[in-house]
Formats: C-alpha cells, sequence, structure tokens
C-alpha cells in the first residue's frame, strides 16, 4: 500500500502516521523528520534545510526531491510506504511520478486531513515531542498519559521544535496554504483524493483513515 499523507501544519499528519504505521507495518516518509534528523547531525544537508525551516519556508525542490529519491530505492518499501509531507510543491508532485514510474511503483491513495487554521495555530502552540522516539503530544489535546513519562518509549526528555514559534507558524501555514491547493487539485484529477474532517477526536480521525486504507 502506497500512501500519502496531506495537510497544513498541524492538521495531525505525524500523529495519525505513528497510528497508520503500527496498524499497516510501512514505513513512515517523512521528509520533515528526516530533516530534523540531519539537522541534528550537523550534516550538511542538515546545515542547509535549517536556513529555510527555522523561517518556515520550504526546503529547495532539489535537495528535497533527492533524498525522497534514495529513499524510496531502499528495500523497506517493497510492501508499501506512507509518504507524510511530500510532495509539496508541483514540482515534487511531478518529481514523485517520474521516481515511482521509474521503481515501478505508483500510488494507492491520498489522506488529506482538514483542519480550520485557527485550530491548527493552537494545536502547534501546544505541541510537544518526546526527545528519544519523536512521539508527538500536545499540552491540552493530547497529553502523556503518565505527566513526564512518554507512553511510546517510557523516555523522560520532551522538546519544543523550533518553527512551532507563533512568528513561524504565521509564515508556514501561508506557505503551506499557498502550495497545498494546486496540488490536492493534481491528485483529485486522478481521483486520488480522500478528504477527512480532523477537527475531531485523534482516535475517531484515526478510524476514518482506516476505512479509507481498508477501502483502496
Ligand atoms: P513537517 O515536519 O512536515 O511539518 P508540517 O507539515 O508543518 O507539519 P507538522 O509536522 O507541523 O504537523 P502535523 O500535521 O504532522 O501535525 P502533528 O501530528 O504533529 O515540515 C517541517 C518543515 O520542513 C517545513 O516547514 C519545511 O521547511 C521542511 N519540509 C518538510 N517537507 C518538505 C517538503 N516536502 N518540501 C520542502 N520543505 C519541506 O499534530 C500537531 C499537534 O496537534 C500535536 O500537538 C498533536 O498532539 C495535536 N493533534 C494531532 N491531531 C489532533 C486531533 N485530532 N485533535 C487534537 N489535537 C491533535
Ligand atoms: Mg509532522
Amino acid at each position: 500500500m502506497n500512501l500519502i499523507l496531506m495537510g497544513l501544519p498541524g492538521a495531525g499528519k505525524g500523529t495519525q502516521a505513528e497510528r497508520i504505521i503500527d496498524a499497516y507495518n510501512i514505513p513512515h516518509i517523512s521528509t520533515g523528520d528526516m530533516f530534523r534528523a540531519a539537522m541534528k547531525n550537523e550534516t550538511a544537508l542538515g546545515l542547509e534545510a535549517k536556513s529555510y525551516m527555522d523561517n518556515g519556508d520550504l526546503v529547495p525542490d532539489s535537495v528535497t526531491n533527492g533524498i525522497v529519491k534514495e529513499r524510496l530505492a531502499e528495500d523497506d518499501t517493497a510492501k508499501g510506504f506512507l509518504l507524510d509531507g511530500f510532495p509539496r510543491t508541483i514540482d515534487q508532485a511531478q518529481a514523485l511520478e517520474v521516481m515511482l514510474a521509474d521503481l515501478g511503483k505508483k500510488i494507492d491513495g491520498i489522506i488529506n486531513i482538514d483542519v480550520p487554521t485557527d485550530i491548527l495555530v493552537d494545536r502547534l502552540s501546544g505541541r510537544f515531542m518526546c526527545r528519544n522516539c519523536g512521539a508527538t503530544y500536545h499540552k491540552v489535546f493530547n497529553p502523556t498519559k503518565v505527566e513526564g513519562t512518554c507512553d511510546r518509549c517510557g523516555a523522560h526528555e520532551f522538546y519544543q521544535r523550533e518553527d512551532d514559534k507563533p512568528e513561524t507558524v504565521k509564515n508556514r501555514l501561508s506557505v503551506n496554504v499557498e502550495q497545498g491547493a494546486p496540488i490536492l487539485d493534481f491528485y483529485t484529477k486522478k481521483g486520488l483524493v480522500h478528504n477527512i474532517d480532523g477537527n475531531r477526536d485523534i482516535l475517531e480521525v484515526f478510524k476514518d483513515v482506516q476505512s479509507i486504507i481498508e477501502s483502496l
């Protein structure tokens, strides 16, 4: 099953991805996570990505397309994959078509999580992540079961993302609103898009995600 998760920043892509990869045993390919890992390791890719991410801008297509192409060629994608946050521009969507054709693969479905913008701002300002396993939480909407302990791995250290500062969030949202519409149009014309109301409880949203996946 080859899937793409779409949605504006804070829509719940990462949150749903954690559940999808556990349920369907496919790798989670998040360009944002790949850039953050490169930043943590201070590689050349990480340093380049940081200059864009810290402002809430998109990393150039040539860089992003390159890392996705390499990642999709890895063996663990044989039974499927879940792309999260890619493609984000028309150039990326077109590059993905070529990559997949070369690999003899195709996209089975696109799950687009729809959430009003004012709700997204609240979600991003209260988000925190586990430093060890990257699990995502929210101070109010999705706290850990035991305060200070990650539900997933039991670690005790958490952090907030640099790009969740209010001024960066504003730019991220406007960049993604502008770039997202043409991509949705591109894939809607191919009959691949499944829209979900993401402004509901995490498990309710996941039930819809599961029904879509089961129907593909
Ligand atoms: P990326 O890491 O992909 O960030 P994003 O798209 O801005 O999305 P987020 O990860 O912020 O949100 P999410 O939808 O995953 O929400 P989450 O589940 O965490 O990209 C970061 C940057 O990297 C980009 O700005 C860009 O610079 C660069 N980049 C990445 N991909 C790129 C590309 N293809 N091209 C160029 N540049 C690229 O949830 C958010 C919060 O809400 C959490 O606190 C969560 O607990 C809570 N929550 C989730 N679901 C619910 C719910 N149903 N109800 C209540 N709360 C909820
Ligand atoms: Mg995410």
